[in-house]
């Protein structure tokens, strides 16, 4: 038999415990479902290692995940760690981890799910059918861009948004790629009219346009794109965007969709590649069996399609999750008032019957 492909779990803070734990079930099922073998570590990460006196991305978490199969990551964010400076609050482990496993392109799926049509702000009608994905550039723009800093004598901060032509074109390429295989259409989103680097975003998404003619690309501004996806969320398939304007628009498609904690994401580059829900730590929900584990059980199987090449099984984890939600089964983020909700435990575990059946 084939060695056992190694995930690194990366639980960090608050409810990432809970949906990591989740979905570690999941896969282990379905590998057991399917034969193949997995193997799992745990490392530290974000304020779960500062906690216990480490830096936010401890040496051992960073060399761990180089040498693992593919790295599946719950949040990270402590309110405890509010009054520190960005580069040492726990979200920073997280951007040094993108940035140290070279994932440029995230990809951030948001689909109606069957029986959720209600379940979000929109009138039903207007939800039915959206099946989008954002491609999100993952390491540059204004997250790492150079110079940066708050100059507290002289009242001023900068941030600087940067892009090469390079650093466009790669990412491009991974949004046209994924198109040929959906439904052939790509939408970059820039602020073109505004800002250079945004000019630069358009001319060379054209440029690669052209390699891929059976792909049709248009062009939207940002504040109209944020506009039309809630009045229009089906006319889209893939969203291309830079790091900034990614982060923006895949928390508004999540809760378009019902709840932020449906989505998934897989950070890709041309090694390891980083799984992680879009959803964050949520404090309020930590260690109360009430987060929603969708988005974390998703991200399995992104990492079983991109990371492991098993899109089967990855099909089939959507499957049941599907199965689940056609049932009626709601986590709280999904119930309505009247409803009794799930906790995140019996909903990974009606997942589980459902991946058995
Ligand atoms: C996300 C998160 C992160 C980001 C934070 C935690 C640094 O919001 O993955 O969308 O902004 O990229
Ligand atoms: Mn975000």
């Amino acid at each position: 038999m084939a060695s056992a492909s190694e995930i690194l779990l990366l639980p960090g803070d608050g409810i990432g415990v809970e949906v990591i734990a989740g979905a570690r079930r999941v896969l282990e099922h379905v590998a057991e479902l399917s034969g193949f073998a997995l193997s799992f570590d745990t490392r530290l990460i974000g304020g779960a290692a500062m906690r216990a006196g480490q830096p936010p991305l401890p040496g051992e978490t960073l060399s761990a995940a180089r040498s693992a199969s593919a790295v599946l990551l719950g949040a990270v964010g402590d309110p405890a760690f509010d009054h520190l400076a960005p580069g040492t609050r726990p979200e920073s482990a997280l951007l040094a981890l993108r940035q140290e496993l070279g994932v440029f392109a995230n990809l951030r799926p948001a689909r109606a799910w069957p029986g959720l049509d209600a379940a979000g702000p929109l009138v039903p009608g207007v939800l039915a059918g959206t099946d989008l994905i954002v491609v999100r550039e993952l390491m540059g723009g204004l997250y790492y861009g150079e110079p940066r800093g708050w100059d507290e004598a002289a009242g001023t901060a900068v941030n600087t948004l940067r892009y090469s032509r390079e650093e466009i074109a790669r990412v491009a390429r991974t949004a046209f790629d994924l198109a040929r295989r959906r439904r052939k259409r790509v939408v970059s989103v820039d602020k073109a009219n505004v800002l250079e680097v945004s000019r630069l975003w358009r001319a060379v998404v054209t440029d690669i346009a052209r390699d891929y003619p059976d792909v049709a690309l248009t062009h939207e501004y940002v504040d109209a794109c944020a506009m039309k996806l809630v009045m229009a969320p089906a006319s889209f398939d893939v969203i291309l965007t830079e790091n900034m304007f990614g982060d923006i628009l895949s928390d508004e498609a999540g809760a378009v969709c019902g709840s932020l904690g449906l989505l998934a994401s897989a950070s890709l580059g041309d090694g390891v590649g980083l799984f992680e829900p879009v959803h964050g730590s949520a404090p309020a929900l930590a260690g109360r069996n009430m987060a929603n584990p969708i988005g974390a059980i998703g991200s399995a199987g992104l990492l079983l399609e991109y990371g492991l090449n098993r899109p089967i099984e990855a099909a089939a984890i959507e499957r049941a999750v599907g199965a689940v939600l056609a049932g009626g089964e709601r986590t709280a983020d999904l119930a309505g008032p009247s409803a009794a909700p799930l906790g995140t435990i019996e909903f990974v575990d009606r997942v589980v019957e459902a991946l058995h059946s």
